[in-house]
């Protein structure tokens, strides 16, 4: 069954929050959902903890780079949709997930597009196909984007993508109150009390459009890949073969269609090959490093609350830098196996470790 992955090294990009929308929207018209929860933060196993989730929700949190190949066939056997909710650093283990994935999620946020990140993982997702010898449908997904008209700059950032030739769902993810209550509250977001959450309604909404889009465009993949398999004679990746071509329709906000869906056989990809083929795009193994010694944080410096923007379930930090001081924070992230957080986090302890010397 189909295999959705959402992918972005860039941390904070909306990976999970959109993660959960579909996984929620779908379980929510009765299918069987496997989440595979290797955000490292494990939000989603949080979130499954908490009271409401529905039982036809699974929740796989215990995943290495290793084994997370085993882990999606296993659940793509059991569950009508599996939806994989990735980390948000260039690893081996993304590049394994989008090696098994039938579809590829970019989400990246509309007012600050990190070109960068979604271009790395283009990038990664083309290699991966070139080895499997398919086509590894993927779009960018445009996240946290205001709720007011359509902005300019949004239109920008579309446009930009067109000219790439990049896939852009038409549906994107409104920046609202509701989502992060989602995961604080626990269960089903249509379940949540209009009379606690703010805009309810419109949050509700906008996940079913993304998810109608999202499984309209499943469904153009599976009659292309059955008409190739149709044509070259080999056995299909999985969907219904004998299905009319299906060109995207506009979705229907009140119509996300689930039947049609059938049992796949899953290709599993060669595990050196994948490695060997990411590493060329710098998604590189975390894991078999030796361990960085454990270095004990110093005090928190405080700081002012102003400066903090919290979110309801972390805190997030919008600095202002010269464009060569980030690439150069990147690469130091990048060449460490850092994700953003875990780089800037090292720099305090270096920060505190030099102002307890002076
Ligand atoms: N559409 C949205 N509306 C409101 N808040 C959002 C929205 N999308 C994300 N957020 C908030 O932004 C923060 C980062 O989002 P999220 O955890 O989904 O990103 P991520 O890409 O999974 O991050 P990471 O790379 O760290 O795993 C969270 O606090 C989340 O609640
Ligand atoms: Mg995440």
């Amino acid at each position: 069954m189909p295999v959705i992955s959402f992918a972005n090294p860039k941390g904070g990009a909306g990976k999970t929050t959109s993660a959960l929308l579909l996984a929620g929207e779908l379980a929510a018209r009765g299918a069987s959902v496997a989440i595979v929860d290797a955000d490292p933060e494990r939000w989603i196993s949080q979130w499954g903890a908490l009271p409401g989730k529905p039982d036809n929700i699974t929740i796989v949190s215990d995943v290495t780079e290793d084994s997370i190949v085993d882990v999606v066939e296993d659940a793509s056997t059991n569950n009508q949709f599996v939806i994989i909710d990735l980390e948000g650093t260039a690893s081996l283990m993304v590049a394994n997930a989008i090696g098994m994935s039938d579809f590829v999620i970019i989400p990246t946020q509309g007012a600050s597009m990190d070109a960068k990140g979604a271009s790395k993982t283009i990038k990664l997702i083309r290699n991966q196909a070139r080895l499997a010898k398919r086509e590894i449908p993927h779009a960018v997904l445009l996240t946290r984007v205001s709720a007011a008209v359509a902005s300019r700059s949004l239109k920008n950032v579309r446009d930009q993508l067109d000219a790439a030739g990049i896939d852009v769902l038409t549906s994107s993810i409104v920046e609202r109150a509701a989502y992060r209550d989602m995961l604080d509250f626990g269960g089903l977001l249509s379940k949540l009390d209009p009379k606690q959450v703010s805009n309810l309604d419109k949050a509700v909404q906008n996940a079913m459009e993304f998810t109608a889009e999202v499984v309209a465009k499943l469904k153009a993949v599976q009659a292309q890949q059955g008409r190739a398999a149709q044509m070259s004679n080999r056995p299909s990746l999985g969907f219904d073969d004998d299905e009319e071509v299906v060109t995207t329709p506009p979705p229907k906000a009140d119509l996300v269609d689930l039947s049609g869906f059938q049992p796949k056989q899953v290709v599993r990809p060669d595990k050196q090959k994948t490695a060997e083929a990411a590493a060329k795009s710098n998604f590189k193994s975390r894991e078999s490093k030796p361990a960085l010694a454990a270095v004990p944080l110093a005090a928190p410096t405080p700081i002012k609350a102003t400066r903090r923007r919290r979110t309801g379930r972390s805190a997030q930090l919008n600095l202002k830098c010269r464009p060569e001081t980030i690439e150069q924070f990147y690469a130091i992230a990048d060449a460490n196996g850092w994700v953003l957080g875990e780089a800037f986090e090292k720099a305090l302890e270096l920060l505190n470790k030099s102002a307890m010397k002076k």
